[in-house]
């Protein structure tokens, strides 16, 4: 019987489900997997994975402490570097990312921070798509440059782009797609491609599709980052983030990680493994909820422009139905009246909430010009189309008819 406690995350994985072994294997659905999916019983035989909140982990004796600190034999030591709920999430979303090996961090910012640093010293470029969350464009524009780590951002829509922005120090190349909050798609076969041809760290934020509605490994992506804080926790209530990929690379992550402590909290990865069981459910409802907004918008007199992936008006429609099953659950528009308008819109909500985050069972109403991408210079905004009368809505799992009531009244 193999445990999951090992980091990699064989397409097999034999668990002791039931009151024989179980095989689960990548032929099993997404559904099954996210559910069956689960850590070795103890010895009480629990049907639901307890929690193992414990720092450190206790050895029989002396000899077994040393092989295991040696790497002999395995077994989890301190909850630093592995934990049974921890292990069981990661092993979870390996499984559902096609990846062979991962992480779990305390957030989607320190998912991305862990999965770009150990690759990149001073004097190294790295090219990203220009329509990033707002953080992260904190991070390559303020932060990076205080180590002499240079960027070039590109619109990344045209791959001809991506072979200008290149220099002889570029390691890596970043994209978010569909991007937040602009929902701009990006061409990941092309992407994979491209990075192959010139050798390049290929990394992907898909935290606004989920490995349930697109797999950026399938395309050639080396690591997948995640904000478990929105679509995969699904309420609303905790951080967290996933760095999953190749075996070879998560080695250098987890080696950074293990030595500089970014570690999600046991509590966090039992809640999110349990999340995880229905987010093919929530994600088919939040799509289909999202789909029906977005046509109700795209004729609305006071609407200048929906951006959804799957309204055939999106500029990078065919590349979405390529690598997206659905068109995801967060869709943005441009209200005519600018700020004004989008301000007067978000104060006559009844139901929706105001907030920042998303992927929510509740609909949620963003201004991202004053809120998530307020940092950004308007400038920046122009740029990857962040209009001052931009609106994003998360669109939550509450009846369909119910959102769009909200956002009729409310709308002038
Ligand atoms: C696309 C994207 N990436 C990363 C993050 C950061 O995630 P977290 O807030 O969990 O650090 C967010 C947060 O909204 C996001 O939308």
């Amino acid at each position: 019987m193999q445990n999951i406690r090992n980091r990699t995350c064989n397409t097999i994985v034999i668990l002791n489900l039931l009151q024989q072994s179980y095989t689960l294997s990548n032929k099993h659905h997404f559904e099954t997997r996210a559910i069956r999916q689960q850590s070795e019983k103890s010895g009480n035989r629990e049907h639901s994975v307890p929690l193992y909140l414990t720092s450190s982990f206790t050895f029989e004796d002396a000899e077994s402490m040393q092989a295991t600190f040696a790497g002999e034999t395995e077994g989890n030591i301190y909850s630093r570097y592995s934990n049974p709920n921890n292990d069981e999430l990661i092993s979870k979303v390996c499984s559902m990312e096609g990846a062979e090996s991962g992480f779990a961090v305390t957030s989607g910012m320190s998912a991305l921070f862990y999965a770009l640093i150990p690759f990149l010293k001073a004097g190294d470029h790295l090219i990203a798509s220009r329509a990033l969350f707002g953080s992260t464009h904190q991070m390559l524009t303020q932060i990076f440059p205080r180590w002499n780590i240079d960027f070039t951002y590109v619109d990344g829509h045209d791959a001809g782009d991506w072979e200008y922005a290149l220099q002889e120090n570029t390691r890596i190349l970043l994209l978010e797609t569909p991007s937040n909050p602009g929902i701009a798609v990006i061409d990941l076969e092309k992407a994979g491609a491209f990075t192959k041809k010139h050798n390049l760290l290929f990394i992907v934020d898909n935290c606004f599709a989920t490995p349930y509605i697109q797999r950026p490994i399938d395309w050639g992506a080396d690591l997948v980052t995640h904000s478990a804080t929105k679509f995969m926790d699904g309420q609303g209530r905790i951080l967290g983030g996933l760095i999953v990929g190749k075996e070879n690379l998560m080695e250098e992550v987890i080696f950074f990680a293990r030595h500089t402590g970014p570690v999600m909290s046991s509590f966090n990865a039992w809640l999110l493994s349990k999340s995880l069981e229905t987010l093919a459910i929530r994600m088919d409802r939040h799509c289909s909820n999202a789909f029906t907004l977005a046509q109700f918008l795209e004729v609305h007199k006071s609407v200048n422009k929906v951006n959804y992936p799957f309204l055939p008006c999106h500029p990078q429609y065919e590349v979405a139905r390529k690598q997206m099953k659905l068109g995801g659950g967060v869709l943005s528009f441009e209200i005519d009246g600018g700020q004004s308008a989008a301000q007067n819109f978000k104060n006559k909500l009844k139901m929706i909430t105001i907030t920042s985050n998303l992927g929510d069972t509740r609909t949620i109403a963003t201004h991202p010009s004053t809120s998530t991408h307020s940092k950004l210079t308007p400038e920046e905004r122009a740029q990857v189309g962040i209009t001052d009368g931009l609106i994003r809505i998360s669109v939550g799992l509450e009846h369909i008819d119910d959102i769009i009531a909200d956002i009729e009244q409310a709308l002038p």
